[in-house]
């Protein structure tokens, strides 16, 4: 191989590793491991570690659909994880904006609009919609 040929490879290569992964359940599951299963337990189920020092009652995550009539609720789910609604609920849940700064990828709501939505917030959505319990 050339050895020009070989720089490129080298370069694709490494490109590909550094690369994001993009938004996909896996790193979703990833995310909740790190920053969520404390509270809201390792198969969201609630009864994480950190919930029974709480003063409220931590919720599990996987009746969300089967609370709002078999649609998984993503709008709220992400306003929630970003802290939309934190401040003035004055709620225990952290706020963890700071944690979805990295890049971004159009989210598109039920109204058909197009929105720039953090992609670990996207990841971490669509990890919580995939462990929704069977309805
Ligand atoms: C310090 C404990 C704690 C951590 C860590 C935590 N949460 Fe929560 N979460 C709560 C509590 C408590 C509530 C109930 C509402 C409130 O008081 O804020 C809640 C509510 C929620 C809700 C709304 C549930 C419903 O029934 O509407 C979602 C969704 C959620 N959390 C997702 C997450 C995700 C995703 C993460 C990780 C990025 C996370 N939480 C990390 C404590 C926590």
């Amino acid at each position: 191989m050339p050895r020009a040929q070989i720089l490129v490879t080298l370069i694709a290569a490494l490109a590909a590793a550094c690369a994001p992964p993009g938004p996909t359940v896996s790193r979703g599951e990833g995310l909740y491991m790190r920053h969520c299963a404390s509270c809201h337990g390792s198969d969201a189920r609630g009864g994480g570690a950190r919930a029974e020092a709480l003063s409220v009652a931590v919720p599990g995550l996987t009746g969300l659909a089967a609370a709002h009539g078999g649609t998984f609720p993503s709008e709220a789910v992400i306003a929630t994880i970003y802290g939309y609604r934190g401040k003035q609920l004055g709620a225990t849940m952290p706020e963890f904006g700071p944690l979805f700064d990295g890049p971004t990828v159009g989210w598109i709501t039920p109204d058909g609009d197009v929105i720039e939505t953090p992609e670990a917030l996207v990841a971490l959505t669509r990890y919580l919609a995939s462990v929704q319990d069977e309805i």
